[in-house]
Formats: structure tokens, sequence, C-alpha cells
């Protein structure tokens, strides 16, 4: 299978953003580890960041067999995530590096949990790595 590993608003900073929340990594060097992760279980992974909600949008619109997304913020906010989420046939994973629902009570409620297979949050990086294992199982079934 082919998966979108999809970053939203201010994941670019990874590496220097809040590194006690969100560690030292880079986001090139989680990508990197992704892709290699992906590929140890003979999936592709495409990797796409963007800060705006529409590239996100469009990302998705052009989603290959299922995406891992840090919406970041948007998360929180987006009706029209949500709504892309529920408008495309892929499986979408929804992964926090925090854990979101340890933090500020306007973190604790998702927008795209309810259209998401499902949600990791908290396990630093090793979220998206458990996101990879959870979309290739699920597509495989
Ligand atoms: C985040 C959690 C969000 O609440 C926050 O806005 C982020 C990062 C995380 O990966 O822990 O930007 O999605």
């Amino acid at each position: 299978p082919h998966l979108l590993l999809l970053n939203g608003p201010n994941l670019n900073l990874l590496g220097t953003r809040e590194p006690d929340l969100y560690g030292s990594q880079t986001l090139v060097e989680i990508e990197e580890i992704c892709r290699a992760h992906a590929s140890s279980q003979d999936a592709e992974l495409t990797a796409f960041q963007s800060n705006s909600e529409g590239a996100l949008i469009d990302a998705l619109q052009d989603a290959p067999d299922g995406v891992i997304l840090n919406a970041g913020a948007y998360t929180h906010t987006s009706v029209a995530l949500r709504d892309a989420i529920a408008s495309i046939a892929a499986p979408v994973v929804e992964i926090h590096i925090s854990n979101v629902h340890a933090r500020e009570d306007f973190r604790h409620r998702s927008l795209i949990a309810p259209v998401a297979l499902g949600q990791i949050s908290g396990f630093g990086i090793g979220s998206y790595l458990l996101a990879i294992d959870a979309l290739l199982r699920h597509l495989r079934q």
C-alpha cells in the first residue's frame, strides 16, 4: 500500500518548537524514520506538511491508500478538515505527539476523531510509528 504522512500547522518547526512537549527530532528526521518503517513493511510512504488548511484538504482529496494525519491545532477547530476526511475513501489515523487529553481543555475535543479510523496520542514520535502499524494492519485485514 501507499501511505500519506500528513502534518499540519507548526509541525515544520519540530526540533526547536517546545521540545519538552514535542521532542528534539526535526520533521525531516521523523519523515525519514516513518518512510523506513513503512518500507520495512513493504509499504510506500509519501510525506507532506502545510500550515494551510486548504493545502491539507487538497492533499486529503488526493490521498493514496491511507493517511497518517497530525492536524496540529486544526484538530480542535477545523470542520473543513473533518468534512474532507469524511468525503474520501482512504482511512485516516489521527495522531498526536503529545497526550492531548492531559493538556488544556481546548485540546480535549477533536473534530476529526469521529471520522478517523482511530486516534493515537501521547507516544512522542512513536505515535507516528504506531499509526503506520495500525493503518497497515487495517488495510491488509
Ligand atoms: C499536536 C497537539 C495539538 O494540540 C497541537 O496544536 C499541535 C501538536 C501534537 O502532535 O501533540 O500542534 O497535534
